[in-house]
């Protein structure tokens, strides 16, 4: 595919329209100006045919669907982070390189993160819905709407990465104590600058949390990581926020405990079987016991811009015969 002849690029979703633009001007780029999410044949299709496909997190690009692709295609070159999607060491072994779009998209998660951990101790949509509509307000009352104190709680986050350590900055600010479960320490020097506090044992720090924040990747190794088992070592008065991947969490155990009254609620943003949503997580919504947000954590302008300009660039290294920056190997097992 190095050669005078553009890359034929297949994206799969609409993306803004700066980076479509772009795409147009440097690629042979088959955009998908519908937005209609592709079907799995048009996915095959894709595949056999293309230099380059650009996929997102609504695509299966599982082994089955890699095996089929063309000679041609030697590149995945994903718009977003999350490569859960994409069965990277079946890429590998078919000489594919994977790409994504790490960092740009680090601080609106992190923002959509503390909005969520907001929500429902402060109750934030309920209180939005009193002024909605034709609903009259009866007017302030010292004990009516009354949440749950945030600041002065402990936070425990799992998974200290880019996105996790975000979190943190935003949330000692807002006055709570950082906790963190990780597969490594972090550095010594954002240790001491987060004041934050290593737990080796995910289990016992879940018992002591007030707030948990998952922001781990999805991986095997993380799959179910939050089990009905360590669910249920959380404080009644916890509250568990989701950013990252709905499989991280035993949803339908997060669901019992939550009905139980043996977790105080959930912000999510994600979900195990998106976007098919599990019909009990949405009347726990309208009890607001849990605030559920439709996968919307980098979901700004400027973050999808950057993500669109980091597709690209890893594109053009890639063609021009270079080592793409987002370069994603497969996991060590
Ligand atoms: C993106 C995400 O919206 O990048 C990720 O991993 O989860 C999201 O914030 C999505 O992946 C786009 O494909």
């Amino acid at each position: 595919m190095v050669g005078k002849k553009k890359p034929l690029v297949v994206i799969t979703r609409k993306l803004p329209d700066p980076v479509e633009t772009r795409m147009r001007e440097l690629f042979d780029a088959r955009l998908n100006v519908e937005d209609r999410p592709m079907t799995q044949p048009e996915l095959v299709a894709a595949v056999k045919e293309a230099d380059v496909l650009v996929p997102t997190v609504t695509d299966n690009i599982d082994a089955a669907l890699i095996a089929q692709a063309g000679d041609n295609l030697k590149l995945i070159a994903n718009f977003g982070n999350g490569v859960d999607k994409i069965d990277v060491a079946a890429a590998a072994k078919k000489g594919i390189t994977v790409t994504n779009t790490p960092n740009v998209l680090t601080e609106d998660t992190a923002d959509m993160t503390m909005a969520l951990m907001l929500a429902v101790p402060r109750r934030l949509a309920e209180g939005a819905n009193v002024l909605t509509g034709d609903k009259k307000w009866a007017g302030w009352s010292p004990t009516w709407m009354l949440g749950r104190r945030i600041w002065g709680k402990r936070l425990g986050i799992v998974g200290m990465g880019r996105i996790g350590t975000a979190v943190a900055r935003r949330a000692k600010a807002f006055g709570l104590s950082i906790h963190y479960h990780n597969r490594h320490r972090v550095l010594p020097a954002v240790e001491d600058g987060l004041e934050a506090t290593y737990w080796e044992s995910l289990d016992q720090m879940l018992a002591r949390m007030d707030i948990i924040s998952v922001n781990c990747p999805s991986t095997p190794a993380t799959f179910h990581l939050l089990s009905a088992r360590r669910l249920a070592l959380l404080q009644p008065t916890a509250y568990v926020v989701n950013t990252a991947r709905g499989d991280i969490i035993d949803e339908e155990a997060l669901v019992k405990l939550i009905q139980d009254g043996k977790i105080a609620g959930a912000g999510l943003d994600v979900y195990e079987h998106e976007p098919a949503l599990n019909a009990k997580l949405l009347r726990l919504a309208a009890k607001n016991k849990v605030v559920l947000l439709p996968h919307m954590g980098s979901a700004t302008l400027e973050g999808r811009i950057d993500m669109g300009e980091k597709v690209i660039i890893n594109i053009r290294a890639f063609v021009d015969g270079h080592r793409p920056p987002d370069r994603v190997l497969p996991l060590r097992t």
